[in-house]
């Protein structure tokens, strides 16, 4: 492993913002956090939301700062991108955010029942080959049940055009509850929503930026699974 990485990787152990569930944490389902992020981390009793695939954290780090009476989880495997998040929230002493480096595939051995208010799917891989790889599949969906109070809901925002369409065929075959929907959201941002939610909705992640200035028109939809 290059130095680089191994340096980071060391740091984030130290990191209190950070935690990286190991491999028997997991298979096992004995994630020590599990259950306990209000207790053991935040120390308050507000709405726990996460980000799943949460790059450098940017909607993490956005919403954190602008909602200190929530809280906030990202969630990715890659500890480059994780490392580079957890130093923004370590240096300015924010809170009311955290981060699992881990793999989403095992995210119900993360967060316990009812622990978790919302979910973020941002710009999360369109997996054009392996449909059940992607994060608003059934499969992934019936483990985000697990944890996800009743009534949760979750947003994705992408730019790709297979991922949406396959979001919503998801929501209509399996009969969840769509909410808001827009094939091109800075061009026509629903009237229906309020203007604090227009203002989240322009938090710009990193791949947002980069797919955005390619021409790629932002999707959006946001649904409840029960
Ligand atoms: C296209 S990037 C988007 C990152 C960020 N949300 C953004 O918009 O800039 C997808 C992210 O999801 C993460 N990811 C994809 N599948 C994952 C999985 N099964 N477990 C953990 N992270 C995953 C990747 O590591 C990557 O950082």
């Amino acid at each position: 492993m290059a130095k680089n990485k191994l340096r980071r990787f060391k740091e984030m152990d130290e990191m209190s913002c950070v935690f990286q569930p190991n491999f028997e944490e997991v298979t096992t389902d004995t994630f020590k956090m599990k259950g306990n992020w209000h207790a053991n981390y935040f120390k308050n009793n507000h709405p726990i939301i996460v980000e799943l695939g949460c790059g450098k954290g940017e909607y993490t780090i956005g919403l954190g700062k602008k909602y200190p009476h929530q809280n906030y989880i990202g969630v990715d495997i890659k500890g480059a991108r994780i490392w580079e998040a957890a130093h923004v929230v370590e240096e300015k002493n924010i809170q009311n955010i955290g981060f699992v480096r881990g793999r989403i595939d095992f995210v119900q051995t993360f967060f316990g029942e009812n622990e978790i208010e919302e979910i973020w799917l941002t710009f999360s891989d369109p997996q054009p080959k392996k449909p059940n790889k992607r994060l608003s599949s059934k499969v992934f969906i019936d483990k985000y049940r697990q944890f996800l109070k009743p009534g949760g809901i979750i947003h994705l925002k992408t730019d790709s055009d297979l991922l949406f369409e396959s979001t919503l065929e998801q929501i209509e075959d399996n009969k969840y509850q769509l909410l808001e929907k827009t094939w091109d959201l800075y061009k026509e941002m629903p009237d229906s929503l309020d203007q604090e939610t227009k203002e989240i909705l322009s938090i710009k992640t990193h791949y947002e930026t980069i797919f955005s200035a390619k021409g790629f028109t932002i999707k959006y939809c946001k649904f409840k699974i029960s």
